[in-house]
């Protein structure tokens, strides 16, 4: 089969499209036919080694596809069945072996693509609105990177918690994708926390922050008494180490870095936030903007993209 293999780490051009051996079924796996494949910013930091992984390996976290055999000890899941998956390794391929503690069968009204879309991004946001923070009718929220693929997802799901969100961009296009989406306030990034307290008076009840290095200062700085800042992501760069008084000086704050996985970590957890997902998707209440569809083959052109903002919403790799 052909699959994106990464034999060093570096730029885009190290994601080589390449003759790949089939993977192997394990008892309580599930081989997939890879439909779409979902891009997410892990997959850059995997490709730099910012986030070390052994070598070689076939990137990608996130795909949905139609299942093609199953492996020993496998229950409640056949052949022709649409699915899909987040957080296993190698879904930019042809085809995908999937643990079944991972799998996701997909209801009616959603279809692969979407779901490919929509799994990772989807139970992040998710876990960020109903577990690290909670978010209530009348909460303001702060999003970055308002348009883009974890952004527009969690403009969408602050909404329909009933909070007033408010979103940065760098962009004007990005500003109309974030209206759309249902942000109430639109800013650009320089001297958001100025603004985000001229519209709120005592700052937001929490921030959620993927962008990392070029915004978390400010974002400490938009928060009010006793806020919750998730630090979700690192799209700018890491952010350097904190002292923990800064969190004293701006009223008894909130710091996490969260990780999916540990939101996910049972069944029930991973059931839970899935069915709200693809049961939002199915109904209509959640949107799902897939700017970019790239042929497998192309993924280096996929990475370049989403690393020089030029992508809205989600982009995905077509096998
Ligand atoms: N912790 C978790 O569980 C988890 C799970 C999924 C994703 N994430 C994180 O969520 C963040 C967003 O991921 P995504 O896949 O949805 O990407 P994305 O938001 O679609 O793309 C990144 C966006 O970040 C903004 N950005 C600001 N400064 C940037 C810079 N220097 N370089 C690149 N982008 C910059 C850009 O939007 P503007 O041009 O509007 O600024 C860009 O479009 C990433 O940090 C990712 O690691 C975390």
């Amino acid at each position: 089969m052909r699959a994106i293999v990464v034999s060093a780490t570096g730029g885009p051009e190290v994601l080589t499209y390449s003759d790949c051996p089939e993977p192997e079924l394990n008892p309580g796996d599930v081989l997939v036919d890879v439909t779409a494949s979902g891009v997410n910013f892990i997959d850059v930091y995997h490709r730099i080694g910012r986030y070390p992984l052994s070598l070689p390996f076939v990137p990608g976290n996130e795909g949905a596809g139609t299942v093609a055999a199953v492996g020993e000890d496998v229950e409640g899941v056949s052949v022709g069945d649409k699915v899909a998956w987040a957080n296993v390794m190698g879904s930019y391929a042809e085809r995908a072996v999937v643990p079944v503690s991972h799998l996701l069968v997909l209801p009616e009204g959603v279809e692969p693509e979407v779901a490919a879309a929509v799994s990772l991004q989807g139970l992040t946001a998710h876990y960020l609105t109903h577990s690290v923070h909670e978010v209530r009718p009348g909460d303001d929220v702060l999003v970055h990177a308002a348009a883009g693929g974890m952004g527009l997802l969690l403009v969408q799901i602050a909404k329909l918690r009933g909070a007033r969100v408010i979103g940065t961009v760098s962009t004007e296009e990005k500003e109309e994708l974030a209206r759309q989406a249902g942000a109430d306030e639109v800013l650009r990034y320089r001297g958001f926390a100025d603004a985000v307290r001229d519209l709120t008076g005592s700052g937001v009840h929490v921030v959620y922050d993927g962008v990392g290095a070029t915004t978390f200062e400010e974002s400490l700085a938009a928060l009010r008494p006793r806020g919750m800042m998730a630090l979700y992501g690192q799209a700018s760069g890491p952010v350097p180490p904190v002292d923990p008084q800064v969190l004293a000086r701006g009223g008894s704050l909130f710091l996490t870095r969260p990780t999916l996985a540990a939101y996910i970590a049972t069944r029930d957890e991973l059931a839970w936030r899935a069915s709200d997902i693809f049961g939002w998707v199915a109904s209509g209440e959640l949107r799902v903007h897939i700017s970019r569809r790239y042929p497998l083959s192309e993924a280096a052109r996929a990475h370049e993209d989403l690393e020089a903002r030029r992508t809205t919403g989600k982009v995905l790799l077509i096998p």
